[in-house]
Parts: C-alpha cells; sequence; structure tokens
C-alpha cells in the first residue's frame, strides 16, 4: 500500500499538528507520513515540533514574499516537491491562495474551533471564535474539520463535535476545552480520509 503523504500547514503552537504527529507514529493514522510543515510565522513553535521528529520544515511569510502572488508560488513550489496526498490546515491563519485551493482541491482539510456554519468566515479565528459563541450566548461550541474550498471555512463538513458552554465560561476557558475536541477529531478525520483511499 502506497504512504499517505500528508503536508500540513501551521500558523502558531502547533498543538494541532502535535496530535497528528503523534497519531501517525502510533498508527492511529495509519500507512502515513508527514511529508513537510509549512509555517506562516517564521517564530511558530510548530516549526519546532515538526524539526524535532525530523520533518522537513519551512516559513513562507508575508513578510519575506510581501506579494501574495510570490507568496502563493513559494508555497506552491514546495507543495508540489512533497506531493501531498492531504494537505491539512492545522491553526493555519493565513488564507490560501485560490490558486493552491484549485490545484489540491478535494485534498485540503482545515480544522475550525466552532460548530460551523456558524462562527466561520473571515473575522473568526483563535480567540475571537469563543468571543463570539459567549457573546451569543451558545449553550454549547465545539470544532469541525471541513474540506477546503474558495470560502473561509465553508467547505464541505467531514467531522464535526460538541462541547457544553459552562456558567461562568471565559473565552479562554471555552478555547480550551474546544482545543481538546479539535485534538480528538482532527486525527480522526485525517485517519478516516486515509482509509477512504484505499
Ligand atoms: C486552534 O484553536 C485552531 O483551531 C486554530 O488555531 C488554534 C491554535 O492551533 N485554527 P495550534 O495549537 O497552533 O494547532
Amino acid at each position: 500500500m502506497e504512504t499517505f503523504r500528508i503536508s500540513v500547514l501551521v500558523s502558531g503552537n502547533g498543538s494541532n499538528l502535535q496530535c497528528i504527529i503523534d497519531a501517525v507514529e502510533d498508527g492511529r493514522i495509519a500507512n502515513s507520513k508527514i511529508v513537510g510543515v509549512i509555517s506562516s510565522s517564521e517564530n511558530a513553535y510548530a516549526l519546532e515540533r515538526a524539526r524535532q521528529h525530523e520533518i522537513p520544515a519551512a516559513a513562507v511569510t508575508k513578510y519575506e514574499y510581501a506579494d501574495m502572488r510570490d507568496r502563493m508560488d513559494a508555497i506552491l513550489k514546495i507543495l508540489d516537491g512533497e506531493h501531498p496526498d492531504l494537505i491539512v490546515l492545522a491553526g493555519y491563519l493565513s488564507i490560501l491562495p485560490a490558486k493552491v485551493v484549485e490545484k489540491y482541491r478535494g485534498r485540503i482539510i482545515n480544522i475550525h474551533p466552532a460548530l460551523l456554519p456558524k462562527f466561520g468566515g473571515k473575522d473568526f479565528y483563535g480567540i475571537h471564535v469563543h468571543e463570539a459563541v459567549l457573546a451569543a450566548g451558545e449553550k454549547e461550541s465545539g470544532a469541525t474539520v471541513h474540506y477546503v474550498d474558495e470560502g473561509v471555512d465553508t467547505g464541505k463538513i467531514i467531522l464535526q463535535e460538541k462541547v457544553p458552554v459552562l456558567p461562568g465560561d471565559d473565552p479562554q476557558t471555552l478555547r480550551e476545552r474546544v482545543l481538546e475536541i479539535e485534538h480528538k477529531i482532527l486525527p480522526e478525520a485525517i485517519a478516516m480520509i486515509e482509509k477512504a483511499r484505499h
């Protein structure tokens, strides 16, 4: 069976990346290899996590590539060299250029810290998602893994799991509860996709 090649795009701490690394290493994601990590930020700890596991890692930042087209070409050059079967946006805070979405349509997934289609879109990222959920008085939140299309957080949903919003929650306590679910469903979704290709 061909090894399932996974490229991961990150921006920050990389806790979601770490869960994928662990799941590949312990076999929960079978027959797979993380072939590369691309970060939108030079000092993302996610890059360090990749290096600790001898995964090729590179930063493609808007400082180095001010022009979106140059940044897109740099990302495409790296991805094309990795020949990924799946591209995972794991805490990736830049918008993927349309040309990348076009070229890898159906093979890009994203983890979003809310129950899409609610609380998704351009302004809903990081802590802002949880602020909005609390401000709306929601009784539950959760995380969603979905395919990436030209929109922001609009692609077909693959997996979703709920968590309660508890009395006394603030954005940080809710963010932590949702992050735990992200760490559960992202590896599960990747394992499902890997199994479905046989
Ligand atoms: C997570 O909440 C993820 O949903 C969001 O970025 C946050 C940080 O993720 N997209 P990570 O720890 O860098 O994986």
